[in-house]
């Protein structure tokens, strides 16, 4: 090389007008290229930024002839002046001021015409498998470059703080026993034990509880996860924790390190100033005033509890359901919803995803309190009137009624009320820095357990989640009523973290068991190295778990996971770059003791994967 690789160099997003005259060397990727009178302009860049760099014949008459010749994303490197733009400066540019005067390039690589074009513009406009079957080059993108710098500080800031505060740092196995139920596991075969398994762990939980009983009693890990579950934007079937776990623990003792976190996470990578302690709001509070258990609470337009105000109405559809409540769209916003956009919001409250809905009561509040609505036959003028003032509907607002059950309900209102956020736009663009752009609360106190499709109880969290010492006593009688010590971390309406306080008292555990239909032979075959454990004087303890690719991805503002996951897996499960899943090859099953069995409709249909998602 002419420009050996130990020549000092500056990073291209660095050079100001104060370096002007400096010689320097720079390594990057050919941005984009301009013939403009005679000389060559090209844009380099690296993972820092972009920089003008200029070829002319009277510069250097070599270079400039070789420069001809470079295309986009040649890697190459130059030596050069640093010179003043002067009024040709472009101020959109943090480098704008300068550009180097080339008197040497080497070209260390060049490319073909890449599928793309590797800049932000037009990012959007490429199809996103193909993006994703060149990746390396889509993750050239400054946008992506950022996403990742970002990710990789929260990284470095979460170990110097936890261990700041005492946390170890421990490692955990990611191939262990296998035990069916929660997360749908990935199963790895093993060759020493044919026809045995191992599973990816979904998460450290057991062996961090583990740790407590050992008496490492501060410990933390940014670690990866594995569930084979169906994918969303916000749902990777591989991703990261910052996993803690703490003995002595109370909620408030786990949330104080994380608020901490949080709190310095944000002000020194997006210097926003987050209030010292979150708020906290019971799941149920959560439920009655948002219609879930994370909600967004940057914007106002809660669920308003309706039953009250149209009791003796005369509308059916209201005085029969067990519950009606409504959201009161206000004037500003409701003008935009016209009779075909509540048509399709109906549509939209019906749909399955959305809680399904058996219709959608919608009613426009007119100028004397009265409603226009397709139901306001039923209901005389008077009580309208009446109903508006209780509700608290102003004239021009808009009252959107669901009455049913309280899981539809609340979940139908939760659907709507995201949907119009979206649409109306009621959150608005704030900068990074504003802490009104970031929500997060505590939610706290979720039941102990839930019903599946099968109408059974399962752990809402996991089996070992401390149950209210008060609740204790309705364990097996009335597991419905129990709820947990346990709290998730909510930022924007995404639920960003989830812990508990752990059962560490084998009477409770056995009885959360009993609860869930194990029985004994089950649960020791599950569980029975953790409740041997639990024989040998384990401190009660507690801990979390942070999403971090949630994290990174609300932070530097992308819309998906794959945006802050280097290398990301499609909506199917599949890596487009390097083909994979792929068929594993005869000789290596063979030694496995597996053997292929032809799918169901041929080899091209999988069957469909079905994981509630849930965790241990
Ligand atoms: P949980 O299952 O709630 O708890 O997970 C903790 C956090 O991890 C993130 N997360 C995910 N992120 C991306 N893709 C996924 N598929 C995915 N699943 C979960 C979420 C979630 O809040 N062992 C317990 C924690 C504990 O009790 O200490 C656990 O794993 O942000
Ligand atoms: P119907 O009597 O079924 O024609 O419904 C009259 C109005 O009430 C329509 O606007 C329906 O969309 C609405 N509606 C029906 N069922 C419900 C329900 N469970 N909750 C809210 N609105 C409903």
């Amino acid at each position: 090389y002419t420009l050996s690789l130990h020549d000092a160099l500056p990073i291209c997003g660095s050079l100001r007008g104060e370096h002007v005259g400096n010689e320097v060397v720079l390594f990057g990727w050919v941005n984009f290229r301009r013939d403009h009178g005679g000389r060559v302009f090209i844009d380099l860049r690296d993972r820092e930024g972009m920089t003008q760099i200029v070829f002319g014949p009277d510069i250097a008459g070599g270079a400039h002839e070789v420069a001809q010749g470079l295309r986009s994303e040649f890697c190459i490197a130059v030596r050069g002046q640093v010179i003043s733009r002067g009024d040709n400066g472009n101020a959109k540019m943090p480098t704008g001021a300068i550009e180097v005067e080339v008197n040497t390039l080497e070209i260390f690589s060049e490319s073909k015409t890449p599928p793309f074009n590797v800049s932000d513009d037009e990012r959007l406009d490429t199809k996103e498998n193909l993006r994703l079957k060149y990746r390396y080059l889509d993750l050239r993108r400054p946008s992506l470059q950022r996403n990742f710098i970002l990710r990789s500080k929260l990284g470095t800031l979460t170990r110097l703080h936890m261990s700041g505060l005492g946390f170890l740092e421990l490692e955990t196995p990611y191939i262990v026993k296998y035990t069916p139920g929660g997360a749908r596991n990935f199963l790895v075969p093993s060759r020493l034990s044919p026809g045995s398994f191992y599973a990816l762990a979904e998460s450290p939980q057991i062996f961090k509880q583990l740790f407590m009983v050992s008496g490492f009693d501060k410990y933390f890990q940014i670690t990866r996860c594995f569930r084979d579950e169906d994918l969303r934007n916000d749902r990777q079937p591989e991703f990261t924790q910052i996993d803690v776990e703490m003995s002595f623990a109370t909620p408030e003792r786990i949330y104080d390190p994380i608020e901490k976190l949080m709190r310095r996470a944000w002000k020194e990578l997006l210097g926003a100033e987050l209030p010292a302690t979150f708020e906290r709001m019971t799941w149920l509070e959560a439920m009655n005033r948002f219609g879930n258990d994370k909600p967004d609470a940057r914007f106002g337009m809660e669920i308003i509890d309706a039953k009250e105000a149209t009791a003796g109405c005369g509308f059916a559809v209201f005085e029969k359901a067990e519950y009606v409540k409504c959201l009161c769209v206000p004037a500003d916003k409701a003008g935009a919803l016209s009779r075909s956009k509540l048509d399709k919001l109906t549509s939209f409250a019906k749909k399955r995803e959305s809680g399904g809905a058996k219709g959608l009561a919608w009613a426009n509040v007119l100028d004397d309190h009265t409603w226009k609505a397709p139901f306001s036959k039923f209901i005389d003028a008077e009580k309208q009137v009446a109903m508006s003032k209780a509700l608290g509907a102003e004239p021009g607002s808009l009252l959107l009624f669901i009455a049913d059950d309280f899981e539809t309900t609340h979940t139908v209102l939760s659907s709507i009320r995201l949907k119009l956020r979206d649409d109306l736009e009621m959150v608005s663009e704030l900068d990074d820095s504003d802490p009104a752009k970031w929500h997060f609360l505590w939610v706290t106190d979720f039941p102990l357990f839930e019903k599946n499709e099968k109408g059974q109880w399962t752990s809402s969290h996991h089996p070992f989640t401390m149950p209210r010492p008060e609740h204790v006593e309705h364990l097996v009688s009335d597991p419905g009523r129990v709820l947990a010590l346990a709290y998730d971390l909510v930022l924007n309406g995404n639920e960003v973290g989830g812990g508990s306080i752990r059962i560490h008292r084998r009477d409770i555990q056995t009885k959360v068991f009993e609860a869930l239909g194990l029985t004994e032979e089950e649960t020791q075959q599950k569980f029975g190295f953790l409740l041997e454990a639990f024989t040998y004087g384990p401190p009660p303890h507690g801990g979390i778990a942070l999403g971090v690719d949630r994290l990174a991805m609300l932070m530097s503002g992308a819309s998906s996971l794959r945006d802050v996951i280097a290398f990301p897996k499609t909506q199917k499960g599949q890596d487009l770059m390097t083909e994979c899943p792929n068929p594993a090859d005869d000789a290596q099953l063979e030694e496995l003791y597996i053997r292929h069995r032809p799918l169901p409709g041929g080899d091209e249909d999988a069957p469909a994967a079905d994981g509630d998602g849930k965790a241990q």
